[in-house]
């Protein structure tokens, strides 16, 4: 059984040190964050503030600039990805949004605060889904929870209700070592969820997971958000990005090269064009705009020819691809 009375040692990094693959956690360090980490149900930002705004924000490791200068906000309750190549600074800019790293230079504010000089009022409100995953593999999904619920000073019943919320509850007993991936995932965003956070970052939530469970993730997602949540993300899944967000930035080593809602990108990088299926079997792509092409469309209309019309809108990956050929 797990309780946050043990004494403590704390390392920098507070919780995200707390991740480990295997075994079970030094109940040592679970006073000291607890300590750290002040009543998430305290003041809460502005509803019109920004809940994250980035500022000409910029990692340099080393001659290596992983993050170069980027600015935007994201407002409450939106769902922002950040898409881009390997290495593009996805998973840095996170990380100076989590507070974890120092930015080189600019300024991260999370829910109203700043995080050079205020990380300690952030971190009760935000938390992460990383992209290890790291959970205590020898012990139950339960006592997972259980541990990061002490840590929050969340109370017990909150356990109980963050299984039932992923669907969780019937294996909630069973060790962690024993889940297929898409459940460990789950167990992951019920982690992160143990504080009820204003704002989650999602570090490539659905990596690796079969279609269905990756829908079940993204359902999650919606679920958090439709409740006030905002959502930061990232992906490598374009139709993923597309379905969830209300926004995306594209990152390109270490810049943002395109910002804007799905549909204003995809009409932006799209086709207007739409391939049209006649009777006789052969498919045409026709202009969406302009007289010869509605002329051709209302003749073939008139004739009863047409079987189907399909809009051939770019999609993400077109806008991907798009930006890859210029700046990606
Ligand atoms: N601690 C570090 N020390 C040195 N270089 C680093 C460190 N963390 C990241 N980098 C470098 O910064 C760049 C951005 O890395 P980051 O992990 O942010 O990319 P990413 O977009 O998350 O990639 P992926 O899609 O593979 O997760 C890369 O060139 C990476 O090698
Ligand atoms: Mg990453």
């Amino acid at each position: 059984m797990l309780t946050a009375s043990g004494t403590v040692r704390l390392s920098a990094q507070g919780q995200e040190a707390l991740g480990i693959s295997s075994g079970v956690p030094d109940h040592g360090h679970m006073a000291a964050v607890a300590e750290l980490i002040e009543s998430p149900w305290a003041v809460r930002a502005q509803p019109s503030e920004p809940m994250i705004s980035a500022k000409d924000l910029s990692k340099r490791y080393g001659s290596v600039k992983a993050v170069d200068g980027i600015s935007f906000e994201v407002a409450r309750g939106e769902i922002f990805s950040l898409l881009g190549h390997n290495g593009a600074g996805k998973t840095t800019t996170i990380r100076m949004l989590t507070c974890r790293i120092k930015p080189s230079s600019g300024t991260a504010a999370v829910a109203g605060f700043n995080c050079a000089t205020q990380a300690d009022r952030i971190k009760p409100r935000v938390n992460l889904v990383s992209q290890d995953q790291n959970l205590y593999e020898r012990m139950s999904g339960r006592d997972n929870l259980t541990f990061f619920a002490n840590l929050y000073r969340a109370p017990a019943s909150r356990v109980a209700e963050l299984m039932q919320t992923v669907g969780m509850t019937e294996v909630a007993a069973r060790r962690v070592k024993t889940y297929s991936g898409g459940m460990k995932q789950r167990l992951l965003i019920a982690r992160a969820l143990v504080n009820r956070p204003e704002v989650l970052f999602l570090d490539e939530p659905t990596a690796g997971l079969d279609p269905f469970s990756a829908k079940e993730v993204r359902t999650l997602i919606k679920d958090l958000s439709r409740a006030g949540t905002t959502v930061f993300l990232t992906t490598h899944y374009m139709e993923e990005a597309d379905e969830l967000s209300d926004r995306v930035a594209f990152l390109a080593h270490g810049k943002i090269v395109a910002l804007d809602t799905p549909q204003e990108l995809k009409l932006r990088y799209g086709q207007r064009t739409a391939r049209v299926l006649l009777e006789d079997r052969s498919e045409h792509s026709i202009g969406l705009r302009g007289i010869d092409d509605a002329a051709q469309m209302a003749a073939w209309m008139r004739d009863g020819k047409v079987l189907t019309v399909h809009s051939q809108e770019g999609t993400l990956e077109d806008v991907f691809i798009a930006l890859a050929g210029r700046a990606l």
